[in-house]
């Protein structure tokens, strides 16, 4: 089954379709040069599906970006640069990101400022990227163990989603995207959040049908507030603190996968939610207890607390010194831009933690 969305000036194909999309757009555009970004993990394992698939992309020209988040460092915005430019790049080149959601958010902001702008297109390999990161529009770098500091808003031409790439992930990196796949369902659709509940985990035979909700939520979302001001903003749910704990055990050289730190983010963010607004407690219990039944603990210590506000005061929805969360007040429904103290911050803390010793 092949699914076609529009998102601004995206083309979004989920489905075996994307190679003959692809193909099209290339025997149509008068493209100067294609380069392909990889990393070692995509080179192997996603790399040759589309040269199979797409033979004349055989004469493109491979670029190799290191794996994991630290390829999103300016040092390695320069090496990929210096690799493209050294491949005499110029503006009617195409630029393919074949990766995760690292390569999409290095690739899309080397593409968006290279040159002043290269025309690119993500096929994301990884189900976080593929439900999530490659779509949107959003591109950029990490600074100083901080995510995503350095960025713009760009789009690609098209997001090409090829669910059988997932085939090859490791069940840790499906781990990491039910995280993201159930905070779509909480911010946005209670149906289906009991229908993930029901399944219990992400099977393979569910990956197109998650896919396509997912990326639904996602573009009637981002449609309606590209900028993130207002809207979109409830895509962060779970995200103020889980960027804080994905940098302080990044820092500490322990790094946690995104999607344990969004779980922890999730449970500490329905716990405020809960405190603030008048939350059926049954549906506290049935998020907090589904969040925990699968994802691992995160040992958190209270001499960390300091080091996770301070984190968290890097956080983009902040304003006038405030901290501003996205919060939940019912599942499938939740609120921007709410105001949140360092007290409740805490508080949430020390729930997860209590919730985890039991
Ligand atoms: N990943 C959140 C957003 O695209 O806004």
């Amino acid at each position: 089954m092949n699914t076609h969305l529009n998102l601004h000036s995206t083309s979004i194909v989920i489905g075996d379709e994307c190679f003959s999309v692809l193909q099209d757009f290339l025997l149509k555009n008068q493209t100067s040069k294609v380069f392909i970004i990889v990393d070692s993990n995509t080179k192997k394992s996603c790399l040759p599906v589309l040269l199979r698939n797409i033979p004349i992309l055989l004469d493109s020209k491979i670029i190799f970006s290191k794996t994991g988040e630290d390829a999103k460092s300016l040092k390695s915005f320069e090496d990929i640069c210096l690799q493209l430019i050294n491949n005499h790049i110029d503006r009617k080149s195409l630029i393919i990101n074949l990766g995760g959601g690292v390569i999409c958010d290095l690739g899309g902001f080397v593409s968006s400022v290279l040159k002043r702008g290269i025309q690119f297109i993500n096929m994301p390999t990884t189900l976080m990227s593929q439900i999530d990161a490659s779509v949107g529009g959003k591109v950029g770098l990490n600074l100083s163990g901080s995510k995503n500091q350095i960025g713009v808003f760009n789009n690609p031409i098209y997001v090409l989603i090829y669910p059988p790439y997932l085939f090859s992930l490791s069940s840790n990196e499906l781990l990491s995207a039910q995280a993201e796949i159930f905070k779509y369902a909480l911010i946005y659709d209670e149906d289906f959040w009991h229908q993930l509940c029901a399944m219990g985990g992400v099977k393979k035979s569910h990956y197109n049908s998650i896919i396509t909700q997912c990326i639904g939520i996602k573009c009637k979302i981002v449609s309606s507030d590209y900028y993130d001001w207002s809207e979109r903003r409830k895509l962060n749910f779970g995200h103020s603190i889980a960027h804080a704990i994905e940098g302080l055990f990044i820092n500490n050289n322990m790094p946690i996968s995104h999607g344990c730190a969004v779980a922890v983010g999730i449970v500490c963010e329905t716990y405020i939610s809960y405190l603030k607004y008048d939350f059926a407690q049954k549906k506290f219990h049935s998020i907090i207890n589904n969040i925990l039944r699968i994802f691992p603990i995160i040992n958190i210590n209270e001499t960390q607390y300091d080091l996770i506000i301070n984190y968290i005061k890097f956080d983009k929805k902040n304003s006038n010194g405030e901290f501003n969360f996205t919060l939940i007040k019912d599942i499938g429904c939740a609120l921007v831009n709410c105001s949140v103290s360092k007290e409740e911050i805490i508080s949430s803390l020390n729930f997860y933690r209590e919730k985890c010793q039991k």
